[in-house]
């Protein structure tokens, strides 16, 4: 069981260093727990959290090793920082920074080979959904994703994300199901996890851990949720 936290564009290096080290202090039970803080908190959050079992990773990664790419960072940048992975394909990015299937599939190819881990994420749209396409639209971006120990997928329905809308159990384990008949890895659910739902969720069969988002921005509900992961 996995759970990673998405902190998107919130905590600067101060909030992170006091999330940190809060974070350090309370019992996560016996899941791996990884958050993923903006590039300029890597840093601290590294430091802070060296020693202990909660993993660092960035929300994204270019697939150069350097060149020409303002306002990107390559995986070796990453990993001399001592970052652990790298969040790929996040509906966010896709939808308002224009990534691709293709450039989705560089970022993760690149990634895993600099030794990177990477959780991909993957989701259809509430109108993919409503015209029946979602399966499609999964199929599509699995479809150049390579199984490897290192990667995850998280699926993340876009209309569940940061919409107080979450999946039914049902759902996402029919989702997660079909995600692992094309590709056999380790499938998070993400999409409004809270610690009232989160128990039931993570309880699915094909639910393999949680990439969480808002509720992991407070110390006290990303640690109800690694625990309600711990039972599951
Ligand atoms: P949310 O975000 O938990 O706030 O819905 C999830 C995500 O975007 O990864």
């Amino acid at each position: 069981m996995l759970i990673a936290g998405n902190w998107k564009m919130y905590k600067g290096p101060a909030e992170t260093a006091e999330f940190c080290l809060a974070l350090r202090d309370e019992e996560l039970g016996g899941v791996d727990v990884v958050v993923c803080p903006p590039y300029v908190s890597l840093a601290v959050a590294v430091q802070l959290l060296a020693g202990t079992e909660i993993a660092v990773a960035a929300q994204n990664v270019h697939w150069e090793d350097e060149g020409p790419y303002t306002g990107e960072i390559s995986p070796p940048m990453l990993r001399e920082l001592g970052v652990y992975g790298a969040i790929v394909g996040h509906s966010e990015r896709r939808q308002l920074f224009g990534e691709t299937d293709e450039t989705v599939a560089l970022r993760t190819r690149h990634a895993l080979a600099a030794g990177l881990f990477v959780i991909a994420c993957v989701g259809e749209t509430a109108e993919e959904r409503e015209r029946g396409e979602m399966e499609e639209v999964l199929r599509r971006q699995v479809s150049v994703l390579d199984a490897d120990d290192n990667l995850v997928v998280a699926y993340e329905p876009v209309w569940a994300i940061g919409t107080g809308k979450t999946a039914t159990p049902e759902m996402a384990q029919e989702a997660h199901a079909f995600v692992k008949s094309l590709l056999d890895v380790p499938v998070l659910y993400g999409g409004s996890v809270k610690p009232d739902n989160a128990a039931e969720l993570l309880g699915q069969q094909d639910v393999d851990g949680a990439l969480v988002g808002g509720a992991s921005l407070e110390v006290d509900s990303f640690t109800a949720i690694c625990r309600a992961a711990t039972r599951s």
